[in-house]
């Protein structure tokens, strides 16, 4: 059974941009906002209050955020590794935040210099702050599936992580393959062993990433599920400059193409997202990789 709605989580403008190597101009951001609002979407996440020396793409995150924070009827989550991060968020006004732990080890240290236990011990009081001060709070988890330096990531190790997320209070929780390497089997046995471990499917949303062509795939898995939230990226952008070999998330114009056939409802015009992503890709100076952009696109 397939869900009749799907709400999408964009990520273009922060995990899309984030490992762009020439600085985007903030206005050229905020514009890549307005723009994603514009085609319907209704989750974008807009920037991180990381370490700017870690991140220099997403340095400008306390100019862009007032540029788009009022923005009618659209959630702006943001990315927080810790106290500091939420208290920049905060201060900002920001109502939708998000905490990002790894399963892995190695992943860990090379994105939160931090190890698993540390880094969950420093989000439990974010999360729980957060929530006092009304934000909802999503959980990421990365290396779900696969970690370039660990190889196959046991399921048992993602399911720890993600409890220890849930038993904190996340709202949701977003199961990333970051290096793209998940297939649909895999991805129904984490999902049922979430299951079985007390994470219902209601909480859970997939984050793909599309290496070897499967975020597709992945994605219709999950949503046979149950599963309802699932995270793209305008024109397929993305990537994460701290896991070799990560490339560009399922790209949302491919997503909408696939619900759009299945009779899913995502609230998303194709037409002026594809316009969207074409317009960012010039601003890039590539071509977008997403294979919906380039069939629908005029360029
Ligand atoms: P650290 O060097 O261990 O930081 O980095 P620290 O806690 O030791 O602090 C050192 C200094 O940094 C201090 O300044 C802090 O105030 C400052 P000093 O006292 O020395 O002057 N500092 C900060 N400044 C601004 N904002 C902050 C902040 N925190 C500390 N938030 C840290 C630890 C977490 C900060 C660093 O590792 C970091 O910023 N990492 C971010 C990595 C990142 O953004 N990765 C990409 C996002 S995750 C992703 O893409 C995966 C995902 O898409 C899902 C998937 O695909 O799997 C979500
Ligand atoms: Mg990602």
């Amino acid at each position: 059974d397939l869900p009749a709605r799907v709400r999408i989580h964009e990520v273009g403008a922060r995990d899309g941009l984030q490992n762009e190597k020439s600085t985007v101009p903030t206005e050229v951001k905020a514009e890549f906002v307005r723009r994603l609002a514009d085609a319907g979407l209704t989750t974008i996440e807009a920037t991180s209050f990381v370490h700017p020396k870690w991140v220099p793409q997403l340095a400008d995150a306390e100019e862009l955020f007032p540029l788009v924070r009022d923005l009618p009827g659209v959630h702006l989550p943001v990315l927080v590794p810790n106290a500091r991060g939420l208290d920049r968020a905060l201060a900002l006004r920001a109502t939708r935040v998000a905490v990002f732990a790894s399963a892995t080890e190695s992943f860990a240290k090379a994105n939160l210099n931090r190890t698993v236990d540390e880094s969950l011990a420093v989000f439990a009081p974010v999360v729980a702050r957060a929530k006092d001060e009304g934000a909802h709070v999503r959980g990421y988890v990365s290396m779900c599936f696969g970690d370039p330096w660990e190889g196959a990531v046991p399921i048992a190790q993602v399911v720890r992580v993600c409890r220890a997320l849930v038993d904190m209070g996340c709202d949701e929780l977003s199961l990333g393959d970051t290096i793209g390497v998940a297939t649909p089997g895999h991805v129904l046995e984490l999902l049922a062993a979430l299951n079985e471990q007390g994470v219902p499917t209601p909480l859970l949303g997939v984050h793909f990433h599309d290496t070897y062509g499967q975020a597709l795939s992945n994605t219709l898995a999950a949503l046979q599920h149950g599963v309802t939230t699932v995270d793209a990226s305008a024109g397929g952008l993305g990537g994460c400059p701290f896991a070799k070999s990560a490339t560009g998330n399922l790209a949302t114009e491919d997503l909408v193409w696939m619900l759009q056939g299945l009779g899913i409802d995502s609230g998303v015009d194709l037409a002026r997202l594809t316009a969207t992503s074409v317009w960012m890709a010039e601003q890039l100076g590539r071509p977008s990789p997403s294979r919906a952009v380039r069939a629908l696109g005029k360029t």
